[in-house]
């Protein structure tokens, strides 16, 4: 993408401001963790993958900090910032794998000159930031292979260069066949209520020249039971043990609807995504976010004063309903307990 997502200046970290998008390009500035922590929550910065690069940043911006703190102060205290940061957001698994990441450097280089420890820390979050991109490359050529010549693909939410460090997940995929000559055609669900779908992959396809067609949520299952769609291409905020996956809310109705109707149904998500900790999705906690989501778009109000609103912001698809889920070592196909489980300690060739 010809803007980037993420970029660490000296000791500020500059974001891309998503909340803007596509009116305005304009760059969200954090000095300290708590910043970050904003950014997290805000939205500026959303997708698991950049939600768990920026964390790693906001950790080095606290090890800044907390820098002439003791031994143990400075333990306490990074402990303390990188809880704060895991609560930003608290589905997407990515957030606090990178976050841990960050520790265990703490870790391994305790009583280490604290100069020394905060260079290593800026290093694993820039480790953290490139192998995103290479992993998402990785991800688009396995991904590729499935997607027929003259495809229909259908997508949900924004998984693009906008949702990592760059490239995507399955917009990365999409971004693959395109520049593979496959003569795709995308047809992105506008996602309410945040509209990632609308304003940030409408506006990265627009900038790839991707031929594509923007539609309403509630267009999806005509399409689909039509004929009209050859493949539907998801990303993924936690994948259980299992293969259940939370994403964006209404990708398991679009699950569903591709069981009842035979259209392959894949997830692309990198192994930093799948939570073995968990046994099923039933574990995976569920953000809701604010009921102003609903009731406004924009900042113009759209229901009436007094009225409950339910806004929760991902579901879970469930693993019977995924055709395959395209990681970086491959696309793993059920049973998906022992093909995660194949891939857990596996390292990139
Ligand atoms: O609420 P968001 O915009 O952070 O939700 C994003 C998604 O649901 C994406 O599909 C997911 O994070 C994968 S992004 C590569």
């Amino acid at each position: 993408m010809k803007y980037e997502t993420i970029r660490l200046d000296g000791e500020t970290l500059i974001l891309l401001d998503q909340r803007k998008l596509p009116e305005k390009i304009e760059f969200f500035e954090a000095e300290d963790y708590q910043e970050v922590a904003f950014a997290i929550s805000d939205m500026v910065v959303r997708g698991a993958p950049a939600i768990g690069a920026t964390g790693a940043y906001g950790v080095y911006l606290a090890a800044l900090e907390y820098d002439d703190l003791s031994e143990n102060e400075f333990l306490n205290q990074m402990k303390e910032a990188i809880e704060y940061l895991n609560k930003a957001r608290p589905t997407a698994v990515n957030l606090s794998w990178a976050t841990k990441r960050m520790f265990n450097i703490i870790k391994k280089n305790s009583g280490q000159n604290r100069k020394a420890l905060i260079r290593l820390l800026e290093q694993e979050a820039n480790n953290i930031a490139r192998e995103d991109v290479e992993i998402n490359k990785t991800m688009a050529k396995h991904g590729n292979k499935i997607v027929p010549m003259s495809a229909n693909i259908l997508t949900h939410c924004n998984t693009g260069a906008l949702a990592t460090v760059d490239y995507g997940t399955a917009l990365g995929v999409i971004r693959e066949a395109h520049r593979n000559n496959k003569n795709i055609h995308v047809y992105a669900d506008e996602t309410r209520p945040r509209l990632q779908g609308a304003r940030l992959t409408a506006f990265e396809l627009v900038e790839e020249n991707i031929p594509a067609t923007l539609i309403a949520d509630s267009v999806a299952a005509t399409l689909i039971r039509d004929g009209r769609i050859d493949l539907i291409l998801v990303g993924a905020d936690r994948i259980a043990a299992n293969g259940d996956t939370a994403n964006k809310i209404g990708t398991y109705m679009l699950s569903e609807l591709a069981r009842v109707h035979s259209v392959p149904f894949y997830v692309v998500a990198p192994r930093s995504t799948v939570d073995y900790n968990l046994d099923h999705g039933d574990l995976i906690e569920i953000e809701e976010r604010s009921s102003d989501e609903v009731k406004k778009i924009g900042s113009e109000v759209i229901a009436p004063d007094g009225i409950r609103v339910y806004n929760p912001a991902f579901d879970i698809t469930p693993a019977e309903n995924i055709t395959g889920i395209i990681t970086e070592y491959g696309i793993v196909k059920p049973p998906f307990v022992s093909g995660l489980r194949d891939i857990k300690d596996r390292r990139r060739s």
